[in-house]
């Protein structure tokens, strides 16, 4: 049983269809990479999923439920499945520790000490510890994308949706997060991640899903897509590596 059964997913936006018949399966412990041009509606998909945007039509099931009925918690749904943009991730006004301890007082409802704890431990997995006084102006691309995805690990939730992750980031930064994406993904965390960039998604991916004007062209593993029926597919996907 997957943990996220994305079912006929329509979404127009002034009667302009951005996504169209989107299917996906995300197991537990997969990473799914979303690649396309851009506009394809990679982020209008991510932002479904927990009702940052409401589909025109279609059916999203999270553990067994449907996320689009009338009576759900989307609170509850956006502690489930926590979010890391590409840019604006933290709150500039706040320390990179009260960046982390926000939602866990406000939405785990944990007391000022327990959130600290919560906070600092997280950080610390993230090498972020010394930094943790320091506001998001104080830090470079890297270190605010590791608070950011912190502070959306420190909720606990059952997959992580990155949008962009390195997109701001320059190459030895982005490999950083890849890194880490792969830590990550060592330790069992379910993911799904949009990028432009062919070597993260080759580093990471358990399976792509590659967007055109909002339909799905392809779903596969990468070195099946490397070897796509399709010639565009093929060629986007064998091609070299730039950053080796
Ligand atoms: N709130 C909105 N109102 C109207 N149109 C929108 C809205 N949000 C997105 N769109 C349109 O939906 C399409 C898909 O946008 P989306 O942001 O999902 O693309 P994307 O694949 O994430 O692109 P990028 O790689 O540039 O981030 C675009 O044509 C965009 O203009
Ligand atoms: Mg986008």
């Amino acid at each position: 049983m997957p943990l996220i059964k994305v079912r006929d997913l329509v979404k127009e936006f002034d009667g302009q269809t951005v996504l169209s018949n989107i299917q996906l399966d995300l197991n537990e412990g997969d990473v799914q990479v979303l690649m396309g041009a851009s506009g394809s509606g990679k982020s209008t998909l991510l932002r479904c999923l927990n009702r940052l945007i409401e589909p025109t039509s279609g059916s999203i099931i999270f553990r067994d439920k449907e996320v689009l009925g009338p009576n759900v918690d989307v609170r509850e749904l956006r502690k489930q499945i926590g979010f890391v943009f590409q840019q604006f991730a933290l709150y500039s006004h706040l320390s990179v520790l009260d960046n982390v301890t926000l939602g866990l007082r406000k939405l785990h409802h944990l007391g000022k000490e327990e959130a600290k704890e919560r906070a600092l431990l997280e950080l610390s997995h993230f090498d972020m510890t010394a930094h943790r006084e320091k506001y998001p102006s104080q830090l470079s691309g890297g270190q605010k994308q590791r608070v950011a995805i912190a502070r959306a690990l420190a909720m606990d939730p059952a997959v992580l949706v990155l949008d962009e992750p390195t997109s701001a980031l320059d190459p030895i930064m982005s490999r950083d997060v890849a890194d880490l994406i792969n830590r990550l993904h060592g330790e069992g965390i379910t993911m799904i991640c949009v990028t432009h960039d062919l070597h993260l998604a080759r580093n990471i991916a358990d399976t792509v899903m590659f967007l055109d004007k909002g339909i799905i062209r392809a779903n596969d593993r990468i070195d099946h897509l490397s070897k796509d029926a399709n010639p565009e597919i093929r060629a986007f996907f064998s091609a070299e590596d730039q950053t080796k």
